[in-house]
């Protein structure tokens, strides 16, 4: 029995009935379909729809069947269409007819748009939480490589010295954009779509500004049949999660790369990494590699769900059913993710030997430009000396630490001899001057910074 056989004639065909079942997904919306309902049972009673005894009946009535479900998930299952199907078949079993009173004035279109939205503002914060334990990660590595130098890269090739901590906070920036985009995925879900009926709007006199406060909404949608069909939440959450996947996956990409043989730069943890059947020297980074393919899966959900859009005539149509599993996946993938990136970053351990000596050498070639610069010699001439020197240093195996002061003069007259003191990572990082470089002052406080950040975040309650 659907909650629509009234008009037809005959059953539906079960091919096509089980076609358009959401009920196999849709109960994971069971507390918010059930919170939904119990505050249109109370604006029904105060708009005086239902009497005070239905409206009492109703509200025991889903409370009970709230508490049963929270106790016990497994019941939460049945032959319904959907888990609204389901809520009312279990209401009226419970309490008779006056559980058929409940859905007057409402339509399941704008309830599943309701229930969304509220398990949304429910699930977002978790993942928040999962992002800012992965900066705290982030920021204990930083925290932890002290004064360790490693290159940076542009085009994968060494570009310049920067500490390890900045590495590290570059990724935490990345990760609190994430964090941010949540929010206002978060907020774009924050308006109560009761009151909008089937598309037309509600023929009661519903009070929906009281209906949004008591659901936690900031406020009502604006136009019913834009809210029949609306659901741009949809996308900015999916949105922040593909965002969030890429930012994974780049982060996965570095720690693959640095963690190989070939760099060295950290060891992973044993129980981060895996082995091969065949090969017994293998580390394998399978989680990271897992975290980088399942970015791809973000992606599409969210391009999916675009498409899925596109076409649509305006008011509900039963595409927009498809929204839930892209949600629920791209949730379950980026949580999954956050956790597996987290677990990897927090055991990795540094090897500041080697990422010290990929930091010198050739590398530091713009602060031998800068030198000159100082002394006067306009940078672009500046760079053309420097270049040629590297040249030659190239030609013989050599870097700029092996130059005598001779040497130095013979590419130019302004080389005196504090330049080999100037010519080092350490010097080339504290040579940098804005908050955002990789000056270790600089560094540090973009660190405290960072730990107010987490520390604030844990005050109110939000991670
Ligand atoms: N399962 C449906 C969905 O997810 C619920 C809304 C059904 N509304 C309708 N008019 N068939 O979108």
């Amino acid at each position: 029995m659907t909650l629509w056989s009234g008009r037809f004639d005959t059953g539906p065909d079960p091919a096509a009935f089980e076609f358009g079942i959401s009920f196999g997904f849709d109960r994971a919306l069971f507390e918010d379909d059930v919170a939904g309902s119990l505050a249109w049972a109370e604006a029904l009673g105060a708009a005086g729809v239902l009497s005070p005894e239905e409206t009492r009946a109703i509200i025991e009535g889903l409370q009970a069947i709230l508490d049963e479900g929270r106790r016990d998930p497994s019941c939460v299952s049945g032959p319904d269409e959907d888990i609204h199907s389901f809520v009312e078949r279990k209401l009226v079993e419970r309490i008779g007819d006056a559980g058929r009173r409940l859905h007057t004035g409402r339509s399941r279109n704008e309830q599943v748009s309701l229930d969304l939205r509220l398990y949304l503002r429910r699930r977002i914060p978790a993942l928040q939480r999962d992002v800012a334990a992965l900066v705290a990660a982030c920021a204990d590595q930083a925290e932890r490589a002290g004064a360790a130098l490693m290159p940076s890269y542009t085009h994968l090739r060494r570009a310049q010295p920067v500490l390890v901590a900045h590495y590290f906070l570059a990724h935490v920036a990345a990760l609190r954009r994430d964090h941010g985009r949540l929010a206002a995925a978060a907020d774009e879900a924050d308006a109560l779509t009761l009151g909008s009926g089937a598309i037309a709007g509600t023929s009661y006199p519903i009070d929906t500004a009281l209906l949004a406060r008591r659901l936690g909404f900031s406020r009502v949608v604006r136009n019913s049949m834009d809210a029949s069909s609306d659901r741009d939440f949809v996308v900015s959450f999916l949105y922040a999660a593909s965002v969030a996947m890429v930012h994974l996956s780049r982060l996965a990409e570095d720690l693959i790369i640095f963690t190989g043989e070939e760099h060295g730069f950290f060891e992973l943890a044993d129980a981060s990494a895996t082995g091969s059947s065949m090969m017994p020297q293998k580390k394998n980074p399978d989680p990271l590699e897992l975290v980088r393919g399942k970015a791809g899966r973000a992606i599409g959900r969210l391009t999916g769900w675009l498409a899925t859009m596109k076409g649509l005539p305006s008011g509900y149509n039963k595409d927009l059913q498809e929204d839930k599993e892209a949600v629920f996946d791209a949730e379950a993938t980026l949580d999954a993710s956050l956790r597996a990136t987290q677990a990897v970053v927090s055991r990795l351990s540094l090897n500041a030997e080697r990422t010290e000596r990929a930091a010198s050498g050739l590398l530091l070639a713009t602060d031998v430009a800068d030198y000159l610069v100082a002394r006067g010699m306009p940078f672009r001439r500046a760079h053309e000396v420097v270049g040629a020197l590297v040249r030659r240093l190239l030609a013989e195996g050599r870097d700029f630490s092996a130059l005598t002061l001779e040497e130095w003069r013979e590419a130019s007259e302004l080389f005196g001899d504090d330049v080999s003191q100037a010519a080092t990572a350490l010097a080339s990082v504290q040579a940098r001057r804005t908050p955002q470089s990789t000056n270790p002052q600089a560094v540090r406080v973009a660190l405290e910074e960072c730990r107010g950040w987490l520390a604030a975040l844990e005050a109110g309650g939000g991670a």
